[in-house]
């Protein structure tokens, strides 16, 4: 069972038990919100590491992705968010103290992409991956999908959040 403990970054549970939601989320979608939401009740803490390529632009800044993926869970008290620059995931979820990374699963050409880094993190250090089936409903959805049809003009409400869509579509206004 946990207990509170509280250090100068405020309470923290001693002995809780902690996963690492990691991806690019660039930007974050409902499918990411559904995962992390999914994630949030089955484990006391949860870490939304934004991974990102410092040698490459993406469409948002990792603070930006941040700052979007906090608006879409801020109603969640045990679920934060971390910016992480060409790292290994594994190194991330070390760092982090998780004991697991949870990811979903969309079908099959996602688990085939995924199981080998999987295995190969826990190759790396022991960790372990925990799959979540993706809910059917929301099973198309990508981030660069989304881009697509966002750049030709289709409209992508019920794909991102209103705040998301609104981001997206100044930043392409932008370009
Ligand atoms: O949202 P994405 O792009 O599918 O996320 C992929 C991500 C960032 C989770 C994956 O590329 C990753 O873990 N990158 C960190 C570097 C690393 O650990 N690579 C080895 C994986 S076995």
């Amino acid at each position: 069972m946990s207990s509170a403990e509280t250090t100068q970054a405020g309470p923290v549970q001693v002995g809780a038990r902690r996963c690492v939601c990691p991806g690019s989320y660039d930007p974050v979608t409902l499918g990411h919100t559904d995962v992390i939401r999914r994630a949030a009740a089955l484990y006391d803490e949860v870490v939304v590491a934004v991974l990102h390529n410092p040698a490459k632009r993406g469409t948002f800044t990792p603070q930006e992705r941040r700052d979007l993926i906090i608006d879409t869970c801020d109603d969640l008290g045990n679920v934060r968010v971390e910016l992480f620059a060409g790292r290994l995931l594994v190194d991330v979820a070390r760092e982090v103290g998780a004991s697991a990374i949870v990811k979903g699963l969309r079908g099959g050409t996602d688990f085939a992409y995924e199981l080998p880094m999987a295995l190969m993190n826990r190759h790396l250090t022991g960790i372990e991956t925990v799959f979540l089936p993706g809910d059917p409903s929301l099973e198309h959805i990508s981030s660069s999908l989304v881009k697509e049809v966002a750049a030709h003009g289709g409209d992508v409400s019920g794909l991102v959040s209103d705040r998301v869509r609104d981001a997206l579509l100044a930043r392409l206004q932008e370009r």
